[in-house]
């Protein structure tokens, strides 16, 4: 034992280092993004109280697709739900000792809840309920990207104590949020009367829930690959970029192109047979040099046979962009860059257009260039980082990128191991 590494071990351990730095500990960009759960008292009632909870997704990019949310809680007490309006618990629990007119809607001692569908009977509504648990990104349409629903409690005790629910539990679609303790907060303000008048709820409490990919222990569902103009190599996904091919049998499996899927249900992961074998393939191509503008084509391509991924959505970091870049066939935003010396864009499909993900979508993009950070030297026409649907996709490393055909010899690497040091001091430094 000494203290030299073989190249594999220095990689490996270069490898570990960049799995925390950039996809696990917080997103670099969307650092305050978040899903906040408040619970707003708004009326006493002899039996205990009336409640009302939201569910807000203040994350940029990240959205809760519809296989839905499910929010889980633990009475600090004996509280019981006796009716809900907006949503359901998945279970009523052992009522068999509460002697009340009408049944109760939960008992449990940690009831979980869930939406209920757009088409719900009128009677269960409340204001902001019944989206079937789906949350849109709050940079792609606040309006859509929070829920309410409402409940009365009662069975707080003999010494009525009015205490909040603890361990928070949100599932989003799956797992990967871990909720903060539920507090006490300043009372929620209502407006009423056209904004004349303000209300106020008696008391509030609020929980913050936060993703990690890897807490959510999600395998990589997009890879990038490139091409330009100037050269005619193209650089593909890295192999093995989100599983590899058979020799592990955990792995995704994947079929051949050309042939038909196996009845649903058997592989909830099936994709289409590559070397990358991502669901979700993303292909930058520069494709002319103008004056004072680039156009680059971007391609998002599909290689799931389950997955249906409509309101798909891409963030891509790249020096490039500005308020003026136009992208034709996509709807796009630009994203504070929160101190990162690149410019952060969002894109996602425009609608009955294109925000499904069947086969492929794509959309030309004009740049203009800032002749002091955007040249095609090292690569710098292509992107630096790029998203789907809020999870970091693989990017091939800088030595295969695709370079100016007249600086290849002067840029050609002495060492991978050396090139791999400098991108990951790179994907490291630039937050
Ligand atoms: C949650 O997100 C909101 C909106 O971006 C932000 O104001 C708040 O500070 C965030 N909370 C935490 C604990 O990060
Ligand atoms: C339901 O609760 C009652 C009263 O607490 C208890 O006597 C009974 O055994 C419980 N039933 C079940 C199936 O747990
Ligand atoms: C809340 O969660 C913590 C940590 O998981 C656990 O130790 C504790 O027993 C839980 N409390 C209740 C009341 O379930
Ligand atoms: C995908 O899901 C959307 C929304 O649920 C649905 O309208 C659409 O038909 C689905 N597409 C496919 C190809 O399954
Ligand atoms: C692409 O997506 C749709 C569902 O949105 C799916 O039915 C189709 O089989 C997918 N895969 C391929 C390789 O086309
Ligand atoms: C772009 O997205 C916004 C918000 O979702 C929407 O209001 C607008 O209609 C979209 N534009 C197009 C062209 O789809």
């Amino acid at each position: 034992m000494g203290l030299f590494f073989t190249c594999d071990q220095f990689l490996m351990l270069i490898a570990l280092i960049t799995v925390c730095t950039v996809s696990d500990c917080y997103d670099p960009l969307d650092p305050n993004g978040n899903i906040t759960v408040t619970f707003d008292i708004n009326q006493w009632i002899p039996e205990g109280y009336l409640a009302r909870v939201t569910i807000r997704n203040y994350y940029q990019y990240r959205h809760v697709d519809k296989s839905g949310w499910t929010l889980g809680w633990t009475w600090a007490n004996g509280e019981i739900i006796l009716s809900m309006a907006g949503a359901f618990a998945t279970k009523q629990g052992n009522c068999s000792s509460f002697k009340s007119q009408t049944a109760p809607h939960s008992c449990e001692k940690s009831p979980v809840v869930a939406d209920l569908m757009p088409d719900a009977l009128p009677e269960t509504r409340t204001d902001d309920c019944c989206h079937g648990g789906v949350l849109a990104a709050w940079a792609i349409n606040p309006s859509k990207s929070f829920s309410s629903f409402e409940m009365t409690i009662g069975n707080l005790g003999v010494n009525p104590k009015v205490q909040a629910p603890i361990n928070l539990t949100l599932m989003a679609s799956g797992p990967g949020y871990t909720c903060s303790s539920v507090e006490d907060v300043d009372p929620t303000a209502y407006s009423d009367i056209g904004g004349k008048r303000q209300l106020q709820a008696y008391r509030t409490w609020k929980s913050t829930c936060t993703y990690s990919s890897f807490v959510a222990n999600q395998a990589p569902v997009c890879c990038v690959s490139l091409s330009t103009f100037y050269n005619p190599k193209i650089t593909f996904c890295p192999d093995c970029s989100c599983g590899c091919r058979e020799a592990d049998k955990n792995t995704v499996s994947c079929i051949g192109e050309g042939y038909d899927a196996p009845g649903s249900g058997s592989f909830d992961n099936i994709v289409q047979c590559t070397d990358h074998m991502c669901p979700v393939r993303i292909h930058w191509h520069v494709m002319k040099n103008y004056f004072t503008h680039w156009r680059v084509k971007v391609s998002i391509s599909n290689y799931s046979y389950r997955r249906n991924y409509s309101n798909w959505n891409v963030v891509i970091q790249h020096p490039g962009f500005s308020q003026s870049t136009t992208a034709y066939s996509f709807n796009s935003t630009m994203l504070p860059s929160f101190g990162l010396s690149d410019e952060v864009a969002l894109f996602w499909g425009i609608e009955y257009y294109n925000d499904e993900l069947v086969n492929a979508v794509s959309t030309q993009i004009l740049l203009r260039k800032d002749l002091d950070s955007f040249t095609l030297g090292n690569g710098w026409a292509l992107p630096r980082r790029v998203y789907f649907n809020g999870e970091d996709c693989k990017m091939p490393l800088p030595d295969t990128f695709p370079m100016l055909p007249n600086d290849c010899s002067s840029l050609k690497p002495t060492s991978p191991v050396f090139l791999l040091f400098i991108y990951l001091a790179f994907k490291t430094f630039d937050k």
